[in-house]
């Protein structure tokens, strides 16, 4: 803030200027030099210092109310408007500019917020539209008792597609609104990533994928410990997801400079180039990944969770070779 344009110091000289003007002009005009009508140039002086006073606080008022009536002016429906024509560089100026920025953060937030809207409409309708139509389908001539069975059972799959999905844009909305959130505890990361690797050797014999860990002691942060397991578990099913049988899967847990580093590697068909740029955007789904069971929401969770933690995910890929996530996060 430059001082000359300060309010605070333009009405500071003002006040001080004022005083020492008429206690010298006092003392020398009316006791000094007792000159005639010396009282009543006094009061004439005392006039224009109030008056120049009144034209500070009229104009420091003045712009206040126009602000204040500006930013009546602005709802959600006008979010682009910015407050204009207030050019001076004092305090004034500064709560405009100040106000500007919040409106251009508020502006960001709400269209994130109406293009997640938009797409989860989007991605919901077609699985609500095969599901229609699978019980149309059904119910469009009689039909053998198999048949109804099959058709009950292809609209099981989609409702638990659906509600998969649905699962993922609540906690994606949780890691997004902080003022739902409790304060973070101190968990032990170890513990947390063997659980994860124990699930993961589950998960992955079905498929004959083998899962090797390899964790390093006590390695302690603060964080909201099933958050944390979703946002690592969501990068070690993907691991297993996209990885053909016989492969293998390797979960690390290391410690570098006050930072708990956990890598996940698989032996999978890797990520094509053009894709990696995308694979944190929601509802991103890879080209290949169409007969593969998923919303695309998956990567985008674990990110806005790791980043809440104040920590950050990095991926490398080779496609028909393999991938590996990084996941460092700040230890205590
Ligand atoms: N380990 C991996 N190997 C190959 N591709 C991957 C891997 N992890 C993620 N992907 C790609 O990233 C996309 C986004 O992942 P994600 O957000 O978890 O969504 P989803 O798994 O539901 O498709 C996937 O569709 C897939 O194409
Ligand atoms: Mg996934």
């Amino acid at each position: 803030m430059k001082s000359v344009h300060s309010l605070r110091s333009r009405l500071f000289l003002w006040y001080i200027g004022s005083l020492v003007l008429l206690s010298l002009f006092f003392f020398l005009l009316v006791h000094i030099l007792a000159i005639p009508y010396g009282t009543d140039y006094f009061f004439m002086l005392l006039l224009f210092l109030a008056s120049i006073g009144f034209i500070i606080i009229y104009r420091i008022t003045n712009s206040i109310t126009n602000l204040t009536s500006q930013i009546k002016r602005i709802s959600g429906r006008n979010l682009e408007q910015r407050i204009q024509s207030i050019h001076s560089q004092d305090e004034i100026g500064e709560l405009a500019n100040a106000f500007n920025s919040l409106l251009d953060r508020l502006k960001q937030a709400f269209d994130r917020e109406q293009q997640f809207i938009a797409d989860v409409a989007h991605e919901m309708k077609t699985p609500l539209a095969t599901l229609r139509t699978t019980f149309e389908v059904a119910l469009s001539k009689e039909r053998t008792k198999d048949e109804y069975k099959k058709a009950i059972e292809a609209a099981i799959v989609e409702a638990d597609q659906l509600s998969s999905t649905l699962k993922d844009v609540l906690d994606l909305a949780w890691s997004e609104s902080p003022t739902e959130q409790k304060p973070m505890t101190q968990l032990n990361l170890t513990e947390l990533m063997e659980e994860l690797g124990d699930i993961a050797q589950k998960l992955a014999t079905k498929k004959h994928i083998t899962v090797k860990t390899n964790l390093v002691k006590n390695s302690v942060i603060n964080g909201y410990k099933e958050k944390l397991a979703q946002a690592v578990m969501n990068v070690i099913e993907n691991a297993i997801k996209y990885t053909p049988s016989n492969g293998k899967v390797s979960i690390t847990l290391e410690k570098l400079h006050a930072k708990a580093i956990i890598t996940i590697t698989d032996t999978g068909n890797g990520i094509a180039q053009e894709d990696i740029p995308h694979i944190f955007d929601r509802f991103y789904r890879g080209a290949k990944t169409d007969k593969v069971f998923g919303s695309g929401l998956g990567l985008a969770i674990s990110k806005s969770i790791i980043t809440l933690h104040q920590g950050y995910i990095a991926i490398e890929s080779t496609p028909k070779r393999g991938s590996t996530f990084t996941i460092t996060l700040p230890e205590v």
